[in-house]
């Protein structure tokens, strides 16, 4: 499956970071990787995404060299300016151990690799490693067909000769969910797991409990699609010192933030927004906009 419809209402929480950096395990055809870039994009910042796959597919690459302000040096490796985008043709845990001795951080970990038991189980000890307090991890196949059965990539047609891919485990369980379960249960409440809001979400979010206030959807008026959500995150500041909510910057709609809650919600709850003058204009102009309205608010 693709996260093509958590990507937009991430974009929110992503706007906290100076510098968001993304790892996507499972590029695939870039369903992901493109909507992602573009809106990482946006923010006008500095940005990193890394993408790892067994087999990667070098039209992705090529894709992403057509697209203004992206800068990958699989196409370009003389490229003069800093690259925002790496693509790896690496097992994701071979790149995890890499990442994690290598002391690397990622706001964003998006685990959608190989769907069995033995391999997420293990990309998930691996990648709460790379984690800051604020850092979420999102898993696809959380409620599909692989949920509950192991799929080996390795086994799959086209990876015949695919030498990295993982071959099949013997696990007492298998698929995707007793993977996650397992290891939120090993962190003994250090990590909790919500389900995707929205009816055809099969990916779910894993967070850090005692860092997170709160975790809400918020479907804008007058929207009807879960694309076009926003996923509102709310951090215990004191524990998160990368995230600046001063940062903050929603790329498509405006609305008051209704300020944390505790314990944790429904995300499939929607917000009340009031109604909220619609922005025009570049990003900065947006958070300029925003940031005035904020104000306005502050002084009644
Ligand atoms: C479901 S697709 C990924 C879809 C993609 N995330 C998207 O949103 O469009 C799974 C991908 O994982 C890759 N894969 C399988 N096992 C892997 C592993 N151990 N490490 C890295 N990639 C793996 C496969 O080659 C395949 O391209």
């Amino acid at each position: 499956m693709s996260y093509q419809n958590v990507v937009r209402p991430l974009m929110q929480f992503l706007s906290y970071f100076e510098a968001p950096r993304v790892l996507e395990i499972g590029v695939d055809k870039g369903q992901t990787t493109f909507p992602l870039c573009h809106n990482l994009s946006m923010l006008e910042r500095s940005w990193l995404y890394e993408g790892v796959d067994i087999k990667m597919n070098p039209d992705v690459a090529m894709t992403v060299a057509s697209m203004s302000t992206i800068f990958c040096p699989s196409t370009e490796p003389n490229i003069p300016v800093p690259p925002n985008v790496l693509f790896y043709e690496k097992n994701s845990l071979e790149f995890l151990k890499d990442a994690v001795e290598n002391e690397i951080k990622y706001n964003l970990i998006l685990i959608d690799g190989d769907h069995n038991y033995y391999t997420v189980q293990k990309e998930l000890e691996l990648a709460q490693q790379l984690a800051l307090p604020s850092t979420i991890i999102i898993c696809d196949d959380y409620s599909t067909k692989w949920a509950y059965e192991d799929l080996y990539y390795a086994e799959s047609e086209g990876y015949e000769e695919n030498d990295i891919a993982t071959k099949r485990q013997k696990t007492e369980k298998v698929g995707v969910r007793p993977a996650i379960h397992d290891f939120i249960d090993k962190t003994e409440g250090q990590w909790g797991v919500l389900p995707g809001p929205g009816v055809c979400a099969d990916y779910c979010i894993l967070y850090q409990t005692e860092n997170v206030l709160d975790m809400r959807f918020h479907i804008p008026p007058d929207i009807t699609l879960a694309n076009l959500g926003i996923l509102e995150i709310y951090f215990d500041n004191n524990k998160c010192p990368e995230v600046d909510e001063s940062r903050m910057l929603n790329l498509d709609y405006v609305y008051q933030r209704p300020g944390p809650r505790s314990p944790i919600r429904q995300m499939t709850e929607a917000v009340d927004a009031p109604e909220l003058p619609p922005l025009v204009g570049d990003a900065k102009q947006k958070q300029k906009i925003l940031d005035e309205y904020r104000e306005n608010l502050k002084n009644g």
